[in-house]
């Protein structure tokens, strides 16, 4: 089920295009990363080519003389797969298999077969073939590596309309089915969660830029042994642990998947389940990799897929962490840029008790937040918290409403009876 062939280690270019000259550092960068997701599926990059043009050609991406540049290169350096940097239509990628004579993806397709390569539990692993399938899905006529040659091996003979019919009804019957066995999984997390809630356990998820430094962060704080690997995406399925606060309260401590820029949307979707735990937590830990380039570009990663997965309200504490990587001037200065954080080094355990005071406060500015759930047919009281208090987290359940927020004494008061939960 994966994209990238293991059987040997594929020879690969990274295509990138720049679309002002402005944008060349930012593309650089991008293929620098796109360079360690290529080596983290197995492959070795050989070479890497910069366009640079107005806009993206419709029909191959890159210029169609670029595209036949690309060809020689390839052929020169026995190249098995090029690499484009940027999301190719199917049109894009079959265009350009055909000029390429190889097989041509893109970023994304690289990032779910890391996924594809990474999970372990039940639940991620179905969650990464349902985002492989509907990436493969509109492409499923591409030559290459296409469904019936992988699945099939139908041999040299191209795939025929009804065998394409055939391998897309199969494609969508196993989309169903996988859409079902998540919902089921989905139903023991909701068990989970009423355990939780009933328990009054606080929970705080660690978030960040894949490679930050997230498992070993927990693995320091609580002792776990959290899997750690300087691989990207090394976690892929939340794993929590207990973390016990200075004041001898006990809390729930969640790792979750590293977060990457263009992190394609089919795995934003197919993990919305496994990262409610992040839009549920009391706090969030967003730890942010002190020794690695474009620092703010990567917190502002980070923040976008914690938008989709409606977690951009959580209050969240910035830890800086590797600090024993930088210098003291470099770290004069992120202290200064961000003043309001906490630095670290999960690896050398320094900074560890900061980390803890502040979830600690963290939480008692949480005061003031309480769970509810209101019926479904309670829709003008869901509009009245809006208009009385801040609302960090609102989701349907089979219950009603579940919602998150922030009221003041008075207010409270007006909603006492379907609060859930008591203030923190
Ligand atoms: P993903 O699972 O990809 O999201 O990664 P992660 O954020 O969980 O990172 P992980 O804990 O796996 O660490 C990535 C690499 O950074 C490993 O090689 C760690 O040993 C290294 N690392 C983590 N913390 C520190 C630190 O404080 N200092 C140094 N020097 N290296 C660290």
């Amino acid at each position: 089920m994966t994209l990238i062939d293991r059987s040997f280690k594929e020879k690969i270019i990274l295509v990138g295009v720049a679309f002002s000259s402005s944008q060349l550092g930012e593309v650089e960068d991008s293929l620098d990363e796109l360079a360690l997701l290529v080596d983290t599926a197995g492959a070795e990059v050989v070479d890497r080519v910069i366009q640079r043009r107005t806009e993206p050609d419709p029909a191959t991406y890159v210029g169609k003389g670029k595209a036949e540049e690309l060809h020689s290169l390839s052929e020169t350096l026995d190249v098995d797969t090029v690499v484009f940097d940027d999301e190719l239509s199917p049109a894009q990628q079959r265009n350009l298999e055909k000029i390429l004579g190889r097989t041509a993806i893109d970023r994304t397709a690289v990032i779910l077969d890391i996924f594809a390569q990474n999970a372990s539990s039940m639940e991620g692993k179905t969650q990464v073939e349902l985002a492989l399938l509907t990436y493969r899905l509109p492409r499923l006529r591409g030559r290459g590596k296409s469904l019936s040659q992988q699945v099939g091996r139908i041999g040299t003979r191209g795939p025929g309309e009804t065998k394409l019919e055939e391998d897309r009804r199969r494609l969508l019957a196993r989309i169903s089915k996988l859409k079902a066995d998540l919902k089921e999984l989905s139903n023991t997390r909701k068990v989970q969660r009423k355990a939780r809630i009933k328990s009054r356990v606080a929970s705080v998820s660690l978030v960040g830029y894949t490679n930050s430094g997230k498992s070993t962060l927990l693995n320091s704080l609580t002792d776990a042994d959290a899997f750690v690997a300087n691989k990207l995406f090394a976690t892929l399925d939340p794993r929590t642990r207990r973390l016990d606060l200075p004041g001898g309260e006990a809390i729930l401590c969640s790792d979750t998947v590293g977060f990457v820029k263009k992190l394609p949307h089919q795995l934003v979707e197919a993990f919305r389940s496994t990262l409610e735990v992040v839009a549920e937590s009391d706090l969030l830990c967003h730890v942010v990799d002190a020794s690695g380039t474009d620092i703010e570009g990567r917190i502002q990663a980070v923040h976008t897929v914690l938008g989709e997965i409606d977690a951009g309200k959580v209050d969240e504490i910035l830890v800086f962490n590797k600090i024993d990587l930088i210098d003291e001037s470099d770290l004069a200065a992120l202290k200064m840029k961000y003043p309001d954080s906490v630095y670290v080094s999960a690896l050398e355990r320094r900074g560890l008790d900061d980390i803890l005071e502040n979830i600690a406060s963290g939480l008692r500015a949480m005061a003031g937040v309480v769970e509810l759930l209101v019926p479904y047919d309670r829709g003008d009281v869901v509009a009245k918290l809006h208009r009385e208090g801040e609302v960090i987290f609102q989701r349907e359940s089979e219950d009603g409403f579940r919602l998150k927020a922030r009221l003041e004494g008075a207010s409270l008061a007006l909603f006492r009876e379907y609060q859930v939960s008591p203030n923190l």
